[in-house]
């Protein structure tokens, strides 16, 4: 099924979310308790290869099943909640675990959460409420990763995603769970000045970057020669290619490099097959721009 079509079947499966159906006893603030699926809880995790480096933080934690299982991978995890019998439930199944001390929780509106310290962050929430906390989630440092279950970030498309299989689950969308993985991008959108390097002789090259979410197009300029550019954030991680036409000796250039604030370092393969050359470049930040607008979200 195409994602676009899924956005939708999302949408209408979140009503029923919103609603509360008979199974979603608990819950309090602004969606009802309906817990993820344990098989669900492990491939979100695996997806976002959850280990003891992670700071993991779900955003409505209900009985703690996603802190719960982060922590047993080692990592940190902190889960908050409005609804007090959850949170004790929470706890209680922590202790029961042993991992009282990596998996804690803190009642606490969602949307008040500080989110800098987190490496992964995880909801089962409304896309509205998805949609309401993307600005700051897009504010994390790159490469944090963001994992959903059912419900998507509207026009920032998922980096990777898995339909599941679950026969027994009856809310939201029936019989299947599907889960989404964001990395939060690095904000490369502006102008760029760049050295490449080719058999020890630099040539300056300027790029200028539109960005919308970890999607780029743009410019690169080198002398008279102007190419468009099409590619990709994942992370801190960039990539992006021209085609021959209009690109420096008439060459496709393929780029990846790694972006660290206003510096990019990394390789670029020129020209095409065995007579492809590999050059080390650089860039600097001339100017930042603003990141584009989505213009295209679903709305509730
Ligand atoms: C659909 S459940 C998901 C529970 C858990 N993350 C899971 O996947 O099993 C949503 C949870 O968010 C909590 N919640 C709703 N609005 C909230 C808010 N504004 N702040 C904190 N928690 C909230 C509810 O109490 C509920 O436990």
């Amino acid at each position: 099924m195409n994602f676009v079509k899924k956005l939708w079947l999302g949408v209408a499966a979140s009503a029923v979310l919103f609603s509360g159906p008979a199974a979603s006893q608990q819950g309090v603030g602004d969606v009802v308790y309906v817990p993820t699926p344990e098989i669900v809880v492990e491939e979100m995790l695996r997806m976002a290869k959850v280990g003891p480096n992670d700071y993991l933080i779900d955003l409505g934690s209900g009985d703690g099943r996603f802190v719960i299982s982060a922590a047993a991978k080692g990592a940190r995890a902190f889960g908050v909640d409005l609804d007090t019998f959850l949170l004790r439930e929470a706890r209680k199944n922590a202790q029961a675990a042993g991992l009282s001390e990596r998996a804690t929780f803190v009642e606490q509106n969602l949307f008040e959460t500080d989110l800098s310290k987190a490496t992964v962050v995880s909801t089962y929430l409304l896309p509205s409420m998805n949609l309401k906390l993307r600005p700051k989630i897009m504010a994390l440092t790159p490469g944090t990763r963001v994992v959903a279950h059912d419900y998507h970030m509207g026009a920032w498309y998922p980096d990777d995603q898995r339909d599941i299989p679950v026969p027994e689950k009856k809310v939201g969308t029936a019989g299947v769970s599907y889960v989404y993985l964001w990395y939060v991008p690095a904000k490369v959108a502006g102008k760029w000045q760049s050295q490449v390097n080719v058999a020890g002789k630099d040539t300056a090259y300027e790029m200028a970057f539109d960005q919308s979410f970890q999607i780029l197009e743009g410019t690169m300029r080198a002398g008279a020669d102007s190419a468009q550019i099409r590619g990709r954030l994942n992370g801190e991680n960039i990539s992006f290619i021209t085609q021959p036409k209009g690109s420096p000796g008439g060459q496709r250039h393929e780029f990846k490099g790694k972006v660290s604030g206003d510096s990019i370092v990394g390789t670029v393969r020129i020209g095409d097959g065995t007579a492809a050359r590999e050059a080390k470049w650089t860039a600097k930040l001339a100017a930042r721009g603003d990141l584009k607008k989505a213009s295209d979200d679903i709305q509730e």
